[in-house]
């Protein structure tokens, strides 16, 4: 991908996170090309919340290209507790996805968005008032007007804004398998996004998510942005947010293991163990982020996961847990918590298709070195 400024300046909002840590760490072992100058930024950067705080980045910044990863993250019983700030107000009705009439609601889209864009990446041509033609819900979206604590949406609608307005070439923003319909067949792919209400566990962030598939569509639609989304299963890896009550299953875990084992008493699962899930290596993900920033250009987002066989319950990554972390105490599970979705098996064949050869680090071995990154690294890990 050719940048008639010479520099390709990469800005990865988020990066001081679980995904952003290990995409600087890909790069900083060897991924980074002559001519690459990538800029990793956190909430101490600028609040994205905030629409001037997120211009004057971009102004600053100069990104050609931008990996879109800020969000307000959290596990199932986060997500219960908080489904508003994973969204922001002007939440639609279950089943109305972007308003009455829109195409989105039936997954209809333009045809134009489902073209393949040129390998090299074009940017966005601003064409003054961009929100004077949009449909009302984007006009209720004024930042301004709502408090800074709901956070998603606004996070989202300032960074492709400014990327827009600046003229950036790609971004590349992340989606989630946890925002696709509850009630669906299996596996769930691509084109399946806006098919029904998410589960209800975490209906802000899901639908948060889902606009972001939406804005893509349109900004490509109205000016030709390359704006797309990659989707990832279940994150996990070093970096991770190890917070019992607020983290993913994984982590979570992880950190109950080695307080049990540090007790010596046993340690309780919360839910059945039966739901099962795809996870995915932080660092594995990484590289698959970075070949979608370099050479995956449609604006339909794309799953990356690790294959439908690869799928394993709560149960069995407790076991990987609990055996790389040499745990000899009683396991059990608390079956009054709650389960969230029982699953959510999407299909990596879009993927496979792109990228027949592409390794995945096996489960149990991306679990050992997370467990021994969190051991090494215990004191200063987000727990
Ligand atoms: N973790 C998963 O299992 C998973 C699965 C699928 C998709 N995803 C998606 O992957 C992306 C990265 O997730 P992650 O797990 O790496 O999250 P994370 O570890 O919680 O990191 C979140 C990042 O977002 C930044 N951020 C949060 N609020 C912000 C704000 N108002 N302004 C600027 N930056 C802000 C944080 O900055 P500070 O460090 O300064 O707070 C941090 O760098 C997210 O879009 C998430 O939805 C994650």
């Amino acid at each position: 991908m050719s940048d008639p400024r010479g520099t390709r300046r990469i800005l990865v909002t988020g990066g001081s996170g679980l995904v952003g840590r290990a995409i600087q760490k890909v790069v900083e072992d060897g991924a980074r090309l002559p001519g690459e100058d990538w800029v990793f930024v956190s909430s101490k950067d600028a609040d994205l919340t905030d629409a001037a705080q997120t211009r004057a980045l971009f102004e600053q910044v100069q990104p050609t290209l931008v990996i879109h990863l800020a969000a307000m993250v959290g596990g199932l019983f986060r997500n219960i507790k908080y489904n508003l700030d994973f969204w922001t107000t002007q939440m639609p009705l279950p089943g109305h996805v972007v308003g009455e009439g829109s195409e989105a609601r039936g997954g209809v889209w333009p045809a134009q968005a489902s073209l393949l864009l040129s390998s090299r990446a074009r940017g966005c041509v601003p064409s003054g008032g961009a929100g004077e033609a949009l449909d009302p819900v984007w006009r209720g979206l004024s930042p301004a007007s709502h408090p800074p604590q709901r956070k998603n949406i606004h996070i989202n609608d300032n960074v492709l804004h400014s990327a827009f307005e600046v003229g950036v070439h790609k971004v590349v923003s992340c989606l989630s398998t946890c925002i696709f319909p509850d009630k669906t067949t299996y596996p769930i792919d691509e084109t399946m996004i806006h098919n029904g209400p998410p589960h209800s566990s975490n209906f802000g962030y899901s639908y948060a998510k889902r606009m972001i598939d939406v804005q893509n569509r349109a900004y490509f639609q109205q000016h030709g942005c390359t704006f797309t989304a990659v989707i990832p299963t279940n994150v996990f890896g070093p970096h991770d947010n190890f917070s019992i009550e607020d983290g993913h299953v994984l982590p979570g875990l992880i950190h109950k293991v080695h307080l049990a084992k540090s007790s010596g008493s046993a340690l309780t699962v919360w839910g059945t163990g039966r739901p099962r899930r795809q996870f995915i290596y932080s660092l594995d993900l990484a590289r698959l982020f970075i070949w979608a920033l370099r050479e995956y250009d449609e604006v339909e987002p794309i799953i990356l996961s690790v294959g439908e066989e690869d799928e394993v319950s709560i149960q069995e990554a407790a076991e990987a847990v609990v055996e790389a972390m040499d745990f000899h105490g009683e396991v059990t599970f608390d079956t009054t918590k709650s389960d969230g979705q029982f699953k959510k098996t999407a299909s990596n064949a879009k993927l496979r298709a792109y990228l027949p050869d592409f390794q995945f680090t096996p489960f149990k071995q991306a679990v050992k070195e997370t467990c021994v990154w969190f051991t090494d690294n215990y004191e200063q890990a987000r727990k």
